[in-house]
Formats: structure tokens, C-alpha cells, sequence
């Protein structure tokens, strides 16, 4: 009789240990997805807060990324400045789109190789076989994709011409050309300006419509609105940008913003 209680106490002893171990495990996950939650909507909601944003509620959107780097910040500050000729906002176009490049591949997967090194043979990590498709909105996203390019020179590129109606802010398509296989490829959508957030839109349902699912929009500037229609219109979609201005003006410019990037960039004003 003694012994089967003492099985008894054993045993529920064991259980409460387990359970316990269980529950902290949860805690566990809980807290390190909240942590990853709150440093993505931290970082936007301080540049909310800094330029004046007017309230959009960024906590929804775990699918953005703001980058809180000094160099973007600081490279993105000489691009707003109406002084700033466009030999230099080429050159600054593409480092900045150089530097984000570096973060948004941070999850591209390893694999294993190996390989002889001058001393023996040895296991090293490799990219894996991950296909990539670079594809800049013309025409100011062809000024980031020198920069993204040189992280990644064999990546495949396609472009999709669109351009804002000046009345309506609608975009027009006036071209297409992506690569056969990009269903089975990492999109990296590069445009420097989201401002409403339409030309973004049309471009990943153009992916989209190629069967790719796997798509990460990049831009230099955005508007809050661009950001919450991006995020709620295609919420797969991650999306990085250097940093979340006030709003938009009448005219769909992002205010204080750094005017018309493909102007600029192409000395087209
Ligand atoms: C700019 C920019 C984006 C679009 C953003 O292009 O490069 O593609 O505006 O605005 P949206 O978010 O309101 O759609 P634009 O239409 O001026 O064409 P361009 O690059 O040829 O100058
Ligand atoms: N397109 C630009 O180039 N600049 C803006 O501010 C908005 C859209």
C-alpha cells in the first residue's frame, strides 16, 4: 500500500515537473515573438513619432521593417535636400539601396558544402540554390538596383514600367518583362518612393499573377498611407523602407519627403 503511494507521489511529481517545464517553454516562444513583434513596430512608431506621423497604427503591420541604421539615415537626409544634384543622388540612390540589400538578405538560407581549403578538407556554409529576381519599378528603381546587384551579381532582373497618372494617382502600366521562372524565385520589388502605395500594389499583384508568392518590397521613403495600404492589401508581402514620413500632399508627394525621385535621379525636373 505504502509503495503504490509512493508510485503516486512519484508520478505526479513527474507530471507537475513536465507541465511546469511546458508552460515556461510557451512563456518562452510568447515573449521572443512579442520581442520580435515590438522591435519591428519600435523602430517605425519612433519615426512616426519623430516626423509627425498622424497616427496610423503601425503595431498592426508585423510585415514592415524600418531601417534605424545611421548611414540609410544619414545618406537619406543628403537625398531630401533640394541642393543635392543628381550626381550625387545617383551615387546615394544606389549605396542606400546597397546597404539595405544587406539587411533584407539576411535570411537567405545556408547550406552545407564541402570543399578543400589549403590545409584540409572542410564543411563550410554556402547560400543555398535559392533562385533570386531583382525587380526595380521603372523608372526610379533602376537607381537601386546597381547597389543590390553588387551584393548579388548572377541574380536574375526584370522590370515593370509604371508611372502615377498626374489627376488621378492611379498607376499606368506601360511595361513588363520578367524572368520566365519567377514563380520559383525571391522577389526583391525595389522603388525608392511608397507614397500612396498604388504603383507598389500593382506591381506585386503583377508578381503575383506569375505564380511567385515569395516577395519583398524595398523602398527608401515611405508615406504612412502607402505603408498601411501595402501592408493590408498584400500582408505576405515584407516590406523595408529607410524611414515613414508625416503624409502625403495633395498632389500624392510625400511631405517633408525629397520631391520626385525619378526626376531626380534622372535630371528630368
Ligand atoms: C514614383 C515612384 C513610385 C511611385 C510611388 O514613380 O518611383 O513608383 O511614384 O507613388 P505611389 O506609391 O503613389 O504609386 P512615378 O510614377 O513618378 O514614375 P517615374 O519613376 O517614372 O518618375
Ligand atoms: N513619387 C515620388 O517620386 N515622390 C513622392 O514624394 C511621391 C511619389
Amino acid at each position: 500500500m505504502r509503495r503504490s503511494k509512493e508510485i503516486y507521489r512519484c508520478e505526479t511529481g513527474f507530471f507537475c515537473v513536465t507541465a511546469v517545464h511546458f508552460l515556461l517553454k510557451i512563456l518562452e516562444i510568447a515573449i521572443a515573438f512579442s520581442d520580435k513583434q515590438c522591435y519591428n513596430y519600435r523602430r517605425i512608431h519612433n519615426m512616426c513619432a519623430r516626423t509627425g506621423g498622424r497616427g496610423y497604427n503601425m503595431k498592426a503591420y508585423t510585415n514592415v521593417t524600418v531601417f534605424d541604421h545611421p548611414l540609410i539615415t544619414h545618406k537619406l537626409s543628403i537625398l531630401r535636400d533640394a541642393n543635392t544634384g543628381s550626381k550625387q543622388f545617383r551615387e546615394l540612390v544606389c549605396e542606400i539601396g546597397m546597404l539595405m540589400g544587406y539587411e533584407v538578405m539576411r535570411d537567405l538560407p545556408m547550406e552545407d558544402v564541402e570543399i578543400d581549403t589549403p590545409i584540409t578538407r572542410a564543411t563550410v556554409k554556402m547560400i543555398s540554390g535559392k533562385k533570386l529576381a531583382l525587380v526595380p519599378i521603372l523608372r526610379a528603381g533602376l537607381g537601386m538596383l546597381d547597389g543590390v546587384l553588387s551584393l548579388v551579381p548572377s541574380a536574375k532582373i526584370g522590370h515593370i514600367g509604371l508611372y502615377r497618372d498626374h489627376d488621378t494617382l492611379e498607376p499606368k502600366e506601360y511595361f513588363c518583362k520578367l524572368p520566365e521562372d519567377i514563380a520559383h524565385r525571391q522577389v526583391i520589388l525595389l522603388d525608392p518612393m511608397l507614397a500612396t502605395g498604388g504603383s507598389a500594389c500593382a506591381a506585386v499583384d503583377f508578381i503575383k499573377a506569375r505564380g511567385c508568392s515569395q516577395i519583398k518590397f524595398v523602398s527608401i521613403l515611405a508615406a504612412p498611407e502607402g505603408v498601411e495600404r501595402l501592408a493590408k492589401t498584400h500582408p505576405d508581402v515584407q516590406i523595408y523602407t529607410g524611414g515613414v514620413d508625416e503624409k502625403l500632399n495633395e498632389k500624392g508627394y510625400i511631405v517633408p519627403g525629397l520631391g520626385d525621385a525619378g526626376d531626380r535621379l534622372f535630371g528630368t525636373l
